[in-house]
């Protein structure tokens, strides 16, 4: 069963379940729900797998949530319009990340089952949280590029729980971390199993290496110049040594650091949707907060659980 939801009135549902996550063909939505109160996402993922074509020079932004999305259109729009906006006149200064760059289904499919996207000038960059299996088909046909972006589970885990315990009303419970922790093994997790949703883009990368970008978070984190200039490449727009000598690296890397977009004021007091304080993007933005969150015995578990689900595919965390 499906049950539609408007994500803009947060209009929640008195029944709660588990969908499992949309197949290719399945029409009707992934409803992400925590039971007994909740929080929620229904996700309209059928308009896109139907209707959705793709054009060789479009970009499509993937991944889990909380694995680093924000930080990912920060940088995917930085680097796709160097050279054309002066120092100091970004649109990133004035507008979120998540209004530059539109998510398939919650900015675009959400209320709209075919959006007039023709229109847009290449190269068109979207995003999207859905499975890979789930894209829609015109995608995998066109020599379109997807850059995944991924992160330590763990850190992902605290990262969303926070963040959904924020979008909780504020007449209900707080969410147990024990019982997120529990959805997570099982994977009952938004958009799907993490295993499922990190297997399916790493090995599209494996196959199509071309086609697909992985990127690790912390990978990011620890050289951010090096990842820059792979993404471009990988884009078809590398770096020239003229840029670099100009600084093009410096600067984006520092435009969208965390600390500067956090202190932005579009990103302090701007909303998303008319619903999320942008500022929800922005926590810590920090490698192994986890620790300060699970107990020794809840990371054993999860590192184990990842070990066997991980196992064979040259995929480590
Ligand atoms: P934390 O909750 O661990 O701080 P997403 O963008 O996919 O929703 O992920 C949000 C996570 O990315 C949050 O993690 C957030 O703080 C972090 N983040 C946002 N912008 C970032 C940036 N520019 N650099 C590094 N991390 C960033």
């Amino acid at each position: 069963t499906s049950t539609q939801y408007s994500i803009n009135k947060m209009k929640l549902p008195v029944k709660t379940s588990w969908h499992p996550w949309l197949h290719k063909g399945e029409v009707g939505g992934y409803t992400q729900v925590y039971e007994g109160g909740l929080t929620f996402a229904t996700v309209r993922g059928a308009g896109h797998q139907q209707h959705f074509q793709a054009e060789d020079t479009d970009i499509l932004l993937c991944s889990g949530p909380k694995s680093g999305t924000t930080w990912l259109k920060a940088i995917l729009f930085a680097v796709m319009n160097r050279g054309r906006y002066a120092s100091g006149e970004s649109p990133l200064l004035t507008s979120g990340p998540h209004d530059l760059i539109p998510f398939m289904e919650f900015d675009l499919y959400m209320h709209n089952e075919s959006p007039d996207l023709e229109h847009l000038p290449p190269p068109r960059i979207f995003s999207t949280h859905l499975p890979y299996a789930s894209l829609a088909s015109s995608i995998e046909e066109s020599n379109c590029k997807i850059v995944y972006i991924c992160r330590n589970p763990l850190d992902q885990l605290i990262s969303h729980w926070h963040f959904v315990s924020k979008l909780r009303r504020a007449n209900v419970d707080p969410l147990p971390f024990e019982q997120v922790f529990e959805y997570f093994c099982s994977g009952k997790h938004n958009f799907g199993p993490f295993w499922d949703h990190v297997l399916g883009y790493w090995k599209a990368s494996l196959e199509n290496p071309n086609k697909v970008l992985f990127l690790k978070y912390e990978d990011l984190k620890e050289d951010i110049t090096f990842h820059l200039k792979r993404l471009a490449e990988f884009l078809g727009c590398p770096f020239s040594m003229e840029e670099e000598n100009q600084g093009f690296i410096d600067e984006i890397s520092k435009l969208c650091s965390f600390e500067n977009l956090k202190n932005l004021d579009i990103n302090k007091t701007g909303r998303r949707l008319d619903m999320i304080p942008n500022s929800m993007y922005f926590r810590k933005g920090e490698v192994g907060d986890w620790a300060n969150y699970l107990t020794a015995s809840m990371a054993e578990r999860l590192e184990k659980l990842m070990e066997e689900k991980f196992s064979g595919s040259g995929l480590t965390f």
